[in-house]
């Protein structure tokens, strides 16, 4: 044997102890393991925008698990973390090493959620987790059924301690045991206008990998395209309830009716023959009548213009009534805990109605 082999040799030796020391200690998951499963939107950072962004996990033999955090997460990121199914509980994580409690383990498999629920300082950016000696990641199988949302502060949960975790898309997404992305941002208008801070409407910003606050952001000042093929599986059914902010600035009936029909054009080119579920808002809330409806007619407008050219899968949801004045904070007329968990009674019902069925288990059984 050479001199060079003999230390190339000994090298390994060297190099398979460190290994093996390392691993004595704990399993490094690096990012970009494809058996993260990955939901939301992240960039290529990779760092998560929009709320409700994260990734799932099915891990055999769990006891502990870090998440190291890199120099793009919010101080803190507000995350929701839940275990085998179980409802999710706040964690505040910051850049560097965060140990995740985990209560409800189970002695086999563990499911692990883990989101960002907020919409605005909702960066996780994720470097590495770190699993318990002997802890294997199994592949996360995701629901056949997987929704998609679209909306404003009424959708991303403003104002809920719990943020979009506890906001109706989110819980009618967990009730259908079903995947789910929530593209819903508070102040948003449909309409590309510069509303209560969002540089561009949602008919542009949909199409985004990252939310309007890229704009506030100095480390990533600058948005890209959304590869939709990332959602998987692609959504099979779309929600969208929109227009507040739009009323909000002015934008006139017929301005918001034609944008609207443009919108749903380009949504029917990543979604072709999904059904899609155009909710006619609740309105705004008054302490002395009704609540205030905004775009009257309009959202049965725009639904009666698709079907009258052959759209056979657009439906109107009337939430009409689903809100009152006991269901949202005075403050601001949004909706409490109370009033979002009302709302999602609501909507599944309708949902069921309609003909959808909540999957019997998770794909992945916990
Ligand atoms: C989970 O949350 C729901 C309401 O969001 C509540 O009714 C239920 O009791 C909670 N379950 C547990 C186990 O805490
Ligand atoms: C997380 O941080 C926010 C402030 O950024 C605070 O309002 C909230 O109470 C914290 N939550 C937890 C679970 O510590
Ligand atoms: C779980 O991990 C421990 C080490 O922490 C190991 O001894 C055990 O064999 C593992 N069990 C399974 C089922 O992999
Ligand atoms: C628009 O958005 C802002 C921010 O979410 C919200 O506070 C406000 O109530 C909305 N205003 C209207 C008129 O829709
Ligand atoms: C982001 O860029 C725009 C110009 O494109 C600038 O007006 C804005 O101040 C920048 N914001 C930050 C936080 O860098
Ligand atoms: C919208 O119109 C109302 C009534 O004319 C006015 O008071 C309000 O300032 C306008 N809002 C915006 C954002 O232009
Ligand atoms: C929505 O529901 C309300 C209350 O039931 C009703 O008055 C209204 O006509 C409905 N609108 C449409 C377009 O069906």
């Amino acid at each position: 044997m050479s001199r060079n082999h003999f230390s190339a040799l000994l090298s390994g030796v060297a190099l398979a102890l460190t290994l093996s020391t390392l691993s004595a200690a704990s399993v490094v998951i690096p990012y970009a393991d494809p058996l993260i499963y990955y939901n939301g939107r992240w960039d290529s950072t990779p760092e998560t925008w929009w709320t409700g962004s994260g990734f799932k996990l099915n891990v055999q033999n769990l006891s502990s698990l870090t998440l190291n955090l890199g120099p793009y997460t919010s101080d803190p990121v507000q995350l929701g973390v839940s275990v085998n199914y179980g409802n999710f509980t706040a964690y505040n994580a910051t850049q560097g090493a965060n140990v995740i409690p985990l209560t409800g383990l189970a002695s086999g498999d563990n499911v692990i959620r883990i989101n960002s629920v907020g919409w605005e300082s909702n960066h996780m950016n994720l470097e590495t987790i770190e699993l318990n000696d002997g802890a294997e990641l199994l592949p996360y199988e995701p629901s056949k059924l997987a929704f998609q949302f679209i909306g404003d502060s009424l959708s991303a949960g403003q104002y809920l301690p719990n943020g979009v975790d506890q906001a109706w898309p989110f819980l009618t997404a967990e009730y259908f045991k079903a995947e789910h992305n929530v593209q819903a941002q508070p102040g948003i208008a449909l309409s590309e206008i510069d509303s209560y801070g969002n540089v561009n409407g949602m008919t542009y910003q949909f199409f985004r990998t990252e939310d309007t606050q890229f704009y506030y952001d100095p480390l990533h000042n600058y948005t890209t395209p959304w590869d939709f093929k990332r959602d998987y599986p692609a959504a099979t059914h779309v929600v969208c309830m929109i227009g507040a902010n739009d009323s909000g600035n002015n934008v006139t009936s017929s301005a918001f009716y034609q944008t609207y029909i443009n919108f749903l054009a380009k949504i029917r080119l990543i979604y072709p023959v999904q059904p899609l579920f155009i909710i006619l808002p609740w309105g705004w809330p008054s302490a002395d009548g009704p609540p205030s409806p905004y775009y009257v007619g309009i959202y049965e407008q725009v639904v009666n213009y698709r079907t009258s050219f052959g759209d056979k899968n657009i439906y109107l949801v009337n939430a009409t009534g689903w809100i009152d004045y006991s269901d949202v904070y005075p403050a601001n007329l949004h909706p409490t805990v109370e009033g979002h968990e009302k709302v999602t009674g609501y909507l599944t019902s309708w949902l069921e109605n309609w003909g959808l069925t909540a999957e019997s288990s998770w794909a992945t059984p916990a």
